[in-house]
């Protein structure tokens, strides 16, 4: 039996699967995330701990298997936040989040150091965002000088709960390479860039491929979790290849599209192809060897979110409860293209293609006969005309794209999987179940416990596809035809925005 572990944001999640890839138990437990100011997001390291114990308990409890039968654990989490511990293992102070927006200085001071925006994508394949790890380390160095004092390491997430698992400091390919402290081709820290930062790589753990064993629980962890002191932890992801991985985009061609409150647009790629204008993130995957690219949408379910719970409900009076169906079912009636209603669905800023923290929502070309329906089914098209940006843009890079499949809110709802079908022009594909990336670390569990010979053959025996949706001719031409003019928008409203 191997497990998965994801420690998200709002909750970890924990799968108990067999040999076979089949589910035995899983179970979720939550915790908060505190905003102490503004743009800042942190967590306390210690109540990811707390969840992950109370669900790996949960699922032994449910499935009653015998521990010495658990053989791995894969670990996932959300990616590039930071675990400051000081010489003795102690958490320094509250970890920041992914989501935190406090670094903007430091990621200006991390651009000039590196010589240029082109120098930095040169040698981490990414440009610096606020999100992302290293600014946040800067950050710590500028503003808490006490703090930075007492620094010994820092960790992602997950890699924390790993130290208290196996009590070794490693990370993996995938999570590293959203900390932009990455050499993403070469697969190992990037000395250049820690040198020209004045942070010494002491700073950081050690680096292995996604599938590779780390180690194996200390006597304490075993304890705690009711496990044996053999079974092994691997790797594991961060949550975007992690999640990809549970959804079989593992060999090229393949590309996922994941519509939750962001969207996420993950292609594999047998190269690491590096977009050299910084709009697409290129990271290691967790295939070895291989890597990804991936476009992220800051508010994409969320902008129906806002739309169904903002408009419909708060100024339209829907009933609550049944008006996201009932909303969607509406839109069906509309033709595709919404009478060239357009939406962007920037609410909040926006990462892919824009990078840009002050982007915001529109709605234009409205006239006398838009109704509700249509302005539904036009959010619903700005939202995929947004994925269809990455996707454009991986293209132009030569990343081969020949199946699109769809997870997450946008995989469930008809109306949306065929909206994609069309939008992308691609044929759309869903999975009979959809588990996620506690799934994916709980299969490259298995392949570094050598259940399977390698990653895609762990996919290849366990991931069903269920249904297939094509592309229809006629709303194909007509989002061909509008979808420049979206993008065009976005740079005519620009300056308003600012
Ligand atoms: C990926 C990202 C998020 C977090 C959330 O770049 O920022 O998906 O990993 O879990």
């Amino acid at each position: 039996y191997y497990l998965g572990i994801d420690i998200g944001t709002s909750g970890t999640k924990t799968l108990l699967i067999d040999e076979a890839g089949s589910v035995l138990a899983e179970s979720d437990a939550n915790y908060p995330m505190a905003q102490p100011r503004p743009g800042w997001t942190e967590q306390d390291p210690e109540d990811w701990w707390k969840a992950t114990v109370k669900t790996v308990r949960a699922v032994l409890r449910a499935s009653n298997v015998d521990k010495s039968e658990v053989k791995a654990i894969g670990l996932s989490g959300q990616m590039h936040g930071s675990v400051f511990l000081d010489k003795d293992d102690q958490v320094i102070r509250p970890a920041l989040l992914w989501n935190d927006q406090r670094t903007v200085e430091q990621c200006d001071a991390i651009t000039s150091a590196a010589g240029s925006r082109e120098k930095l994508i040169g040698m981490v394949a990414n440009p610096a965002l606020t999100g992302f790890q290293a600014p946040k380390i800067l950050w710590l160095r500028d503003n808490e000088k006490r703090n930075f004092g007492k620094l010994a390491k820092v960790l992602l997430p997950k890699d924390e709960i790993r130290r208290r698992l196996i009590g070794d400091y490693v990370t993996e390919v995938s999570d590293a390479s959203g900390t932009l402290l990455l050499d993403v081709k070469a697969r190992g820290w990037s000395s250049e860039l820690l040198s020209k930062l004045g942070l010494d790589a002491s700073l950081l753990p050690r680096v292995v491929e996604s599938e590779d064993v780390t180690g194996t629980l200390t006597p304490a962890a075993a304890k705690s979790l009711g496990l044996s002191t053999e079974c092994k932890v691997v790797g594991g992801a961060g949550d975007c290849a992690a999640g990809a991985i549970g959804n079989g985009i593992v060999k090229t061609g393949l590309l996922s599209t994941s519509i939750g409150t962001s969207g996420v647009m993950f292609v594999h790629s047998d190269e690491p192809n590096i977009d050299a204008a910084g709009r697409l993130h290129t990271f290691c995957h967790a295939v070895r060897g291989k890597w990804h690219m991936m476009g992220v949408n800051l508010t994409s379910g969320g902008s129906l979110q806002w739309w169904v719970e903002n408009v419909l409900q708060g100024l339209a009076g829907m009933p609550k409860g049944q008006s996201f169906a009932a909303a969607t079912k509406e839109a069906e009636g509309v033709p595709a293209g919404s009478g060239s209603l357009l939406f962007l669905p920037y609410l909040n800023g926006e990462r892919t293609p824009h990078a840009d923290p002050k982007a915001r929502g529109a709605f234009v070309g409205m006239n006398l006969t838009h109704d509700r329906a249509a302005m539904t089914r036009s959010v619903m098209e700005g939202i995929t005309f947004a994925l269809r940006d990455s996707l454009d843009i991986i293209e132009s890079l030569g990343v081969p794209v020949r199946q699109i499949r769809a997870s997450g809110g946008g995989s469930k709802n008809e109306l949306w999987r065929q909206m994609q079908a069309d939008v992308f022009g691609k044929k759309i594909t869903t999975l009979k179940v959809e588990q996620g990336a506690a799934y994916g670390v709980a299969l490259l569990a298995a392949v570094g416990d050598g259940a399977y010979r390698n990653i895609a053959s762990a996919c290849a025996a366990t991931i069903e596809v269920a249904a297939e949706t094509k592309p229809d001719a006629k709303a194909k031409a007509t989002y061909n035809r509008l979808f420049p003019v979206y993008r065009d928008l976005y740079l005519r409203l620009s300056d308003s925005m600012h």
